[in-house]
Protein backbone atom coordinates (compact mmCIF):
# COMPACT_ATOMS: atom_id res chain seq x y z
CA UNK A 1 0.00 0.00 0.00
CA UNK A 2 1.51 3.19 -0.92
CA UNK A 3 0.31 6.57 -0.04
CA UNK A 4 -0.85 7.75 -3.27
CA UNK A 5 -4.31 6.49 -2.60
CA UNK A 6 -5.06 9.53 -0.32
CA UNK A 7 -3.73 11.86 -3.03
CA UNK A 8 -7.13 13.25 -4.46
CA UNK A 9 -8.18 13.94 -7.67
CA UNK A 10 -9.89 17.02 -9.22
CA UNK A 11 -12.63 17.39 -6.91
CA UNK A 12 -16.27 17.27 -8.33
CA UNK A 13 -18.13 19.97 -6.24
CA UNK A 14 -17.26 23.33 -4.82
CA UNK A 15 -17.38 24.61 -1.21
CA UNK A 16 -17.77 28.12 -0.11
CA UNK A 17 -18.22 28.05 2.74
CA UNK A 18 -19.35 25.45 6.05
CA UNK A 19 -19.23 23.52 9.34
CA UNK A 20 -18.68 20.14 10.75
CA UNK A 21 -18.14 18.80 14.04
CA UNK A 22 -16.97 15.52 15.64
CA UNK A 23 -16.40 14.02 18.62
CA UNK A 24 -13.15 11.75 18.47
CA UNK A 25 -12.46 8.96 21.27
CA UNK A 26 -8.83 8.61 23.45
CA UNK A 27 -7.49 4.97 23.42
CA UNK A 28 -5.19 3.21 25.44
CA UNK A 29 -2.88 1.17 23.83
CA UNK A 30 -2.24 -2.82 25.10
CA UNK A 31 0.61 -3.66 22.70
CA UNK A 32 2.22 0.29 22.36
CA UNK A 33 4.06 2.04 20.09
CA UNK A 34 7.07 3.03 20.77
CA UNK A 35 9.87 4.13 18.32
CA UNK A 36 9.16 5.60 15.11
CA UNK A 37 10.28 5.94 11.73
CA UNK A 38 10.17 9.38 9.18
CA UNK A 39 6.65 10.41 8.10
CA UNK A 40 5.22 8.84 11.42
CA UNK A 41 5.87 5.35 10.65
CA UNK A 42 5.61 2.93 13.79
CA UNK A 43 8.92 1.26 14.32
CA UNK A 44 6.25 -1.52 15.61
CA UNK A 45 2.78 -2.42 15.44
CA UNK A 46 0.17 -1.77 18.20
CA UNK A 47 -3.22 -2.26 19.28
CA UNK A 48 -5.81 -0.26 21.34
CA UNK A 49 -9.08 0.11 23.32
CA UNK A 50 -11.00 2.91 22.45
CA UNK A 51 -12.43 5.06 24.46
CA UNK A 52 -15.69 6.15 25.27
CA UNK A 53 -15.93 9.41 27.92
CA UNK A 54 -12.36 10.36 27.45
CA UNK A 55 -13.44 12.66 24.11
CA UNK A 56 -12.66 15.63 21.96
CA UNK A 57 -15.24 17.91 20.03
CA UNK A 58 -14.21 19.92 17.61
CA UNK A 59 -15.99 22.36 14.88
CA UNK A 60 -14.11 23.33 12.14
CA UNK A 61 -15.79 26.65 10.58
CA UNK A 62 -14.52 27.46 7.08
CA UNK A 63 -14.71 30.41 4.67
CA UNK A 64 -13.37 30.45 1.05
CA UNK A 65 -10.90 33.09 0.76
CA UNK A 66 -11.45 35.75 -1.74
CA UNK A 67 -8.16 35.62 -3.47
CA UNK A 68 -6.68 32.51 -3.99
CA UNK A 69 -2.94 32.28 -3.69
CA UNK A 70 -1.58 28.64 -3.37
CA UNK A 71 1.48 29.98 -2.15
CA UNK A 72 -0.26 31.80 0.92
CA UNK A 73 0.18 30.80 4.77
CA UNK A 74 -2.63 28.54 6.07
CA UNK A 75 -5.24 30.96 7.96
CA UNK A 76 -6.86 29.63 10.97
CA UNK A 77 -7.55 30.23 14.48
CA UNK A 78 -8.46 28.11 17.68
CA UNK A 79 -10.11 28.00 20.58
CA UNK A 80 -10.18 25.89 23.51
CA UNK A 81 -13.42 26.24 25.61
CA UNK A 82 -14.31 29.40 24.12
CA UNK A 83 -10.98 31.10 24.23
CA UNK A 84 -8.44 31.91 21.45
CA UNK A 85 -5.19 29.79 22.16
CA UNK A 86 -2.48 31.49 19.62
CA UNK A 87 0.11 28.98 21.77
CA UNK A 88 -2.04 26.10 19.78
CA UNK A 89 -1.10 27.30 16.39
CA UNK A 90 2.31 26.09 15.52
CA UNK A 91 1.45 22.18 16.46
CA UNK A 92 -1.50 22.58 13.44
CA UNK A 93 0.37 25.26 11.31
CA UNK A 94 2.79 21.53 11.46
CA UNK A 95 0.17 19.16 10.62
CA UNK A 96 -1.12 21.16 7.92
CA UNK A 97 1.61 21.48 6.17
CA UNK A 98 2.19 17.53 6.73
CA UNK A 99 -1.16 16.63 5.33
CA UNK A 100 -1.49 19.74 2.50
CA UNK A 101 -0.53 17.11 -0.10
CA UNK A 102 -3.16 14.84 0.81
CA UNK A 103 -5.89 17.56 1.13
CA UNK A 104 -4.73 20.69 -1.47
CA UNK A 105 -7.89 23.02 -0.84
CA UNK A 106 -6.18 23.93 3.06
CA UNK A 107 -4.63 26.91 1.70
CA UNK A 108 -7.76 28.20 0.09
CA UNK A 109 -10.22 28.53 3.36
CA UNK A 110 -10.32 30.52 6.55
CA UNK A 111 -10.52 28.16 9.27
CA UNK A 112 -11.56 28.52 12.98
CA UNK A 113 -10.96 25.52 15.12
CA UNK A 114 -13.33 25.28 18.39
CA UNK A 115 -12.27 22.23 20.13
CA UNK A 116 -13.76 20.62 24.09
CA UNK A 117 -11.50 17.93 25.83
CA UNK A 118 -14.17 16.28 28.39
CA UNK A 119 -11.28 16.01 30.23
CA UNK A 120 -9.79 18.39 32.24
CA UNK A 121 -7.09 20.27 29.96
CA UNK A 122 -4.47 19.54 33.48
CA UNK A 123 -5.53 16.15 33.79
CA UNK A 124 -2.32 14.47 32.07
CA UNK A 125 -4.44 12.88 29.56
CA UNK A 126 -3.20 13.28 26.11
CA UNK A 127 -5.49 15.51 24.05
CA UNK A 128 -3.78 14.81 21.14
CA UNK A 129 -4.99 11.34 20.10
CA UNK A 130 -8.41 12.18 20.21
CA UNK A 131 -7.29 16.24 19.23
CA UNK A 132 -5.81 15.29 16.32
CA UNK A 133 -8.42 12.67 15.06
CA UNK A 134 -11.38 15.05 15.66
CA UNK A 135 -9.71 17.61 13.21
CA UNK A 136 -8.91 14.89 10.91
CA UNK A 137 -12.83 14.05 10.86
CA UNK A 138 -13.55 17.47 10.31
CA UNK A 139 -11.69 18.11 7.54
CA UNK A 140 -12.33 14.95 5.91
CA UNK A 141 -16.13 15.93 5.88
CA UNK A 142 -15.27 18.98 3.96
CA UNK A 143 -13.20 16.26 1.32
CA UNK A 144 -16.86 14.42 1.04
CA UNK A 145 -18.45 17.36 0.45
CA UNK A 146 -15.72 18.29 -2.52
CA UNK A 147 -15.98 14.51 -3.21
CA UNK A 148 -19.67 13.03 -2.74
CA UNK A 149 -18.52 9.77 -4.46
CA UNK A 150 -16.28 8.98 -1.34
CA UNK A 151 -16.81 5.72 0.25
CA UNK A 152 -17.28 5.22 4.01
CA UNK A 153 -14.48 3.06 4.35
CA UNK A 154 -11.82 5.44 2.47
CA UNK A 155 -13.21 8.06 4.61
CA UNK A 156 -12.48 6.02 7.85
CA UNK A 157 -8.81 4.72 6.39
CA UNK A 158 -7.88 8.75 4.99
CA UNK A 159 -9.01 10.25 8.55
CA UNK A 160 -6.77 7.78 10.14
CA UNK A 161 -4.06 8.36 7.81
CA UNK A 162 -4.60 11.87 8.07
CA UNK A 163 -4.90 11.57 12.09
CA UNK A 164 -1.20 9.41 12.30
CA UNK A 165 0.37 12.80 10.74
CA UNK A 166 -0.90 14.79 13.81
CA UNK A 167 -0.07 12.18 16.26
CA UNK A 168 1.06 8.59 15.58
CA UNK A 169 -1.58 6.96 18.38
CA UNK A 170 -4.44 9.24 16.69
CA UNK A 171 -4.85 6.69 14.13
CA UNK A 172 -6.30 4.50 16.07
CA UNK A 173 -8.74 7.05 17.32
CA UNK A 174 -11.58 6.96 14.62
CA UNK A 175 -13.39 3.14 15.04
CA UNK A 176 -13.48 1.14 17.85
CA UNK A 177 -13.57 -0.89 19.95
CA UNK A 178 -10.19 -2.45 19.31
CA UNK A 179 -8.08 -0.60 16.94
CA UNK A 180 -4.54 -1.73 15.27
CA UNK A 181 -2.12 0.38 13.43
CA UNK A 182 0.75 -1.06 12.04
CA UNK A 183 1.91 -4.23 9.55
CA UNK A 184 1.58 -7.51 11.40
CA UNK A 185 1.35 -10.46 9.54
CA UNK A 186 -1.75 -12.02 11.24
CA UNK A 187 -3.67 -8.91 11.64
CA UNK A 188 -6.34 -8.37 8.82
CA UNK A 189 -5.60 -5.25 6.75
CA UNK A 190 -3.05 -4.04 9.31
CA UNK A 191 -0.37 -1.60 7.95
CA UNK A 192 1.64 1.31 9.19
CA UNK A 193 -0.50 4.02 7.14
CA UNK A 194 -3.71 4.30 9.22
CA UNK A 195 -5.57 1.79 12.14
CA UNK A 196 -7.89 -0.42 11.05
CA UNK A 197 -10.92 -1.58 13.33
CA UNK A 198 -9.60 -5.29 14.92
CA UNK A 199 -11.46 -7.72 12.84
CA UNK A 200 -10.66 -11.13 14.87
CA UNK A 201 -13.06 -12.43 17.25
CA UNK A 202 -13.14 -11.01 20.68
CA UNK A 203 -14.37 -13.01 23.50
CA UNK A 204 -17.21 -11.38 25.93
CA UNK A 205 -15.44 -10.37 28.60
CA UNK A 206 -13.58 -8.00 26.37
CA UNK A 207 -17.05 -6.38 25.88
CA UNK A 208 -17.41 -2.90 27.67
CA UNK A 209 -14.17 -3.58 29.62
CA UNK A 210 -13.69 -0.82 31.94
CA UNK A 211 -11.08 1.69 32.26
CA UNK A 212 -10.69 3.88 35.09
CA UNK A 213 -8.02 6.05 35.33
CA UNK A 214 -6.19 7.33 38.25
CA UNK A 215 -4.69 10.69 38.28
CA UNK A 216 -1.59 10.66 39.48
CA UNK A 217 0.38 13.56 37.89
CA UNK A 218 -1.21 16.37 36.32
CA UNK A 219 1.47 18.72 34.78
CA UNK A 220 3.16 19.05 31.97
CA UNK A 221 4.95 16.27 30.57
CA UNK A 222 9.08 16.10 31.28
CA UNK A 223 9.68 14.21 27.78
CA UNK A 224 7.75 15.07 25.25
CA UNK A 225 6.52 11.55 23.38
CA UNK A 226 8.38 12.74 19.97
CA UNK A 227 11.73 13.05 21.96
CA UNK A 228 11.13 9.57 23.24
CA UNK A 229 10.11 7.82 20.05
CA UNK A 230 13.61 9.39 18.79
CA UNK A 231 15.38 7.73 21.58
CA UNK A 232 14.51 4.73 20.23
CA UNK A 233 16.92 5.35 17.17
CA UNK A 234 19.82 3.30 18.37
CA UNK A 235 18.70 1.93 21.55
CA UNK A 236 20.46 -0.65 22.44
CA UNK A 237 16.87 -3.07 23.40
CA UNK A 238 15.07 -1.37 20.17
CA UNK A 239 15.32 -4.52 18.07
CA UNK A 240 14.05 -6.89 20.83
CA UNK A 241 11.49 -4.39 21.66
CA UNK A 242 10.45 -4.05 17.92
CA UNK A 243 10.53 -8.11 18.05
CA UNK A 244 8.45 -8.26 21.18
CA UNK A 245 5.84 -6.44 19.87
CA UNK A 246 4.95 -8.20 17.47
CA UNK A 247 4.90 -11.53 19.68
CA UNK A 248 3.01 -10.00 21.99
CA UNK A 249 0.08 -8.76 19.36
CA UNK A 250 -0.06 -12.60 17.81
CA UNK A 251 -0.20 -13.66 21.63
CA UNK A 252 -3.13 -11.33 22.42
CA UNK A 253 -5.40 -12.70 19.29
CA UNK A 254 -5.66 -15.65 21.12
CA UNK A 255 -6.40 -14.17 24.41
CA UNK A 256 -9.25 -12.30 22.54
CA UNK A 257 -10.65 -14.63 21.02
CA UNK A 258 -10.64 -17.30 24.34
CA UNK A 259 -11.16 -14.58 26.84
CA UNK A 260 -7.74 -15.77 28.79
CA UNK A 261 -7.88 -13.19 31.35
CA UNK A 262 -4.99 -13.84 33.21
CA UNK A 263 -2.42 -13.89 29.42
CA UNK A 264 -4.19 -10.68 28.92
CA UNK A 265 -2.82 -9.41 32.30
CA UNK A 266 0.39 -10.59 31.84
CA UNK A 267 0.71 -9.45 28.43
CA UNK A 268 -0.54 -5.84 29.25
CA UNK A 269 0.93 -5.22 32.43
CA UNK A 270 4.24 -6.65 30.60
CA UNK A 271 4.00 -3.87 27.88
CA UNK A 272 3.15 -1.23 30.07
CA UNK A 273 6.23 -1.80 32.03
CA UNK A 274 8.62 -2.65 28.85
CA UNK A 275 7.60 0.88 27.39
CA UNK A 276 8.96 2.44 30.56
CA UNK A 277 12.03 0.61 30.57
CA UNK A 278 12.86 1.70 27.49
CA UNK A 279 12.63 5.13 28.53
CA UNK A 280 14.56 4.31 31.66
CA UNK A 281 17.28 2.76 29.30
CA UNK A 282 17.57 5.28 26.55
CA UNK A 283 20.51 8.21 26.32
CA UNK A 284 18.96 10.15 27.67
CA UNK A 285 17.60 7.77 30.36
CA UNK A 286 14.03 9.44 31.72
CA UNK A 287 11.38 8.63 33.76
CA UNK A 288 7.66 9.29 34.20
CA UNK A 289 6.46 7.51 36.62
CA UNK A 290 5.93 8.85 40.02
CA UNK A 291 6.28 6.92 43.26
CA UNK A 292 2.34 6.93 43.46
CA UNK A 293 2.33 5.41 40.32
CA UNK A 294 4.67 2.76 42.10
CA UNK A 295 2.48 2.46 45.25
CA UNK A 296 -1.12 2.14 42.93
CA UNK A 297 1.21 -0.75 40.87
CA UNK A 298 1.69 -2.55 44.18
CA UNK A 299 -2.11 -2.40 45.97
CA UNK A 300 -3.02 -3.81 42.64
CA UNK A 301 -0.69 -7.14 42.80
CA UNK A 302 -1.54 -7.33 46.01
CA UNK A 303 -5.28 -6.83 45.63
CA UNK A 304 -5.53 -9.19 42.76
CA UNK A 305 -3.31 -11.82 44.43
CA UNK A 306 -5.57 -11.72 47.19
CA UNK A 307 -8.90 -11.95 46.10
CA UNK A 308 -8.87 -13.00 42.34
CA UNK A 309 -10.47 -10.13 40.82
CA UNK A 310 -8.68 -9.75 37.83
CA UNK A 311 -8.02 -6.42 37.43
CA UNK A 312 -4.35 -5.40 35.96
CA UNK A 313 -2.74 -1.78 35.35
CA UNK A 314 -1.44 0.13 32.27
CA UNK A 315 0.35 3.02 31.67
CA UNK A 316 0.94 5.72 28.79
CA UNK A 317 3.46 8.40 28.44
CA UNK A 318 2.89 9.61 31.68
CA UNK A 319 2.43 8.92 35.60
CA UNK A 320 -1.54 7.70 35.27
CA UNK A 321 -2.38 4.67 36.03
CA UNK A 322 -5.15 2.88 33.65
CA UNK A 323 -6.89 0.32 35.67
CA UNK A 324 -8.55 -2.03 33.71
CA UNK A 325 -11.14 -4.89 34.66
CA UNK A 326 -13.99 -6.52 32.96
CA UNK A 327 -17.33 -4.92 33.62
CA UNK A 328 -19.02 -7.97 35.86
CA UNK A 329 -15.74 -7.04 38.65
CA UNK A 330 -16.97 -3.38 38.04
CA UNK A 331 -18.60 -2.89 41.76
CA UNK A 332 -16.00 -4.83 43.72
CA UNK A 333 -13.50 -2.85 41.49
CA UNK A 334 -14.37 0.53 42.26
CA UNK A 335 -14.90 -0.53 45.89
CA UNK A 336 -11.08 -1.03 45.89
CA UNK A 337 -10.53 1.89 43.75
CA UNK A 338 -12.57 3.96 46.01
CA UNK A 339 -10.80 2.45 49.29
CA UNK A 340 -7.49 2.05 48.80
CA UNK A 341 -6.18 3.70 45.40
CA UNK A 342 -7.73 7.01 45.50
CA UNK A 343 -5.37 8.59 48.25
CA UNK A 344 -2.34 8.06 45.79
CA UNK A 345 -4.22 10.50 43.42
CA UNK A 346 -3.66 14.34 42.67
CA UNK A 347 -6.80 15.55 44.37
CA UNK A 348 -7.87 12.60 44.70
CA UNK A 349 -9.07 12.48 41.26
CA UNK A 350 -9.95 9.68 38.40
CA UNK A 351 -12.17 9.00 35.43
CA UNK A 352 -14.26 6.65 35.24
CA UNK A 353 -14.32 4.93 30.97
CA UNK A 354 -14.80 2.28 28.94
CA UNK A 355 -14.20 1.00 25.87
CA UNK A 356 -16.37 2.72 23.56
CA UNK A 357 -17.51 2.36 19.62
CA UNK A 358 -15.47 5.33 18.17
CA UNK A 359 -15.87 9.04 17.02
CA UNK A 360 -19.25 10.56 16.20
CA UNK A 361 -20.35 13.53 14.12
CA UNK A 362 -22.70 16.07 15.85
CA UNK A 363 -24.26 18.96 14.96
CA UNK A 364 -22.56 22.12 15.86
CA UNK A 365 -25.29 24.45 17.97
O1 LIG B 1 1.01 9.38 19.53
P1 LIG B 1 2.25 9.75 20.26
O2 LIG B 1 3.37 10.14 19.34
O3 LIG B 1 1.99 10.77 21.33
O4 LIG B 1 2.81 8.44 21.00
C1 LIG B 1 2.15 7.87 22.08
C2 LIG B 1 2.75 6.58 22.46
C3 LIG B 1 2.16 5.88 23.69
O5 LIG B 1 1.00 6.52 24.14
C4 LIG B 1 3.18 5.90 24.82
C5 LIG B 1 1.86 4.43 23.35
C6 LIG B 1 0.70 4.21 22.43
O6 LIG B 1 0.78 3.25 21.64
O7 LIG B 1 -0.31 4.93 22.52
Amino acid sequence: MTVDKFIPKPYSKTLESGSFSWQAPSNIALVKYWGKKEHQIPANPSISFTLDKCHTETTLKFTKKEKQHTEEDFSFEVYLDGELKPDFAPKIETFFKRIYKYLPFLKEYQFTIKTHNSFPHSSGIASSASGMSALALCLMSMERELNPEMEDEYFNEKSSFLARLGSGSASRSIEGPLVAWGTHEEVNKSNNLFGVKYTGHVHDVFKNYQDTILLVDVGEKKVSSTVGHGLMNGHPFAENRFHQAHKNLSVLKTVFSEGNLEKFIEIVESEALTLHAMMMTSIPYFILMKPNTLAIIDKIWEYRKTTGVPVCFTLDAGANVHVLYPENTKEKVLEFIKSELVAYCKDGKYICDQVGEGAKAFENL
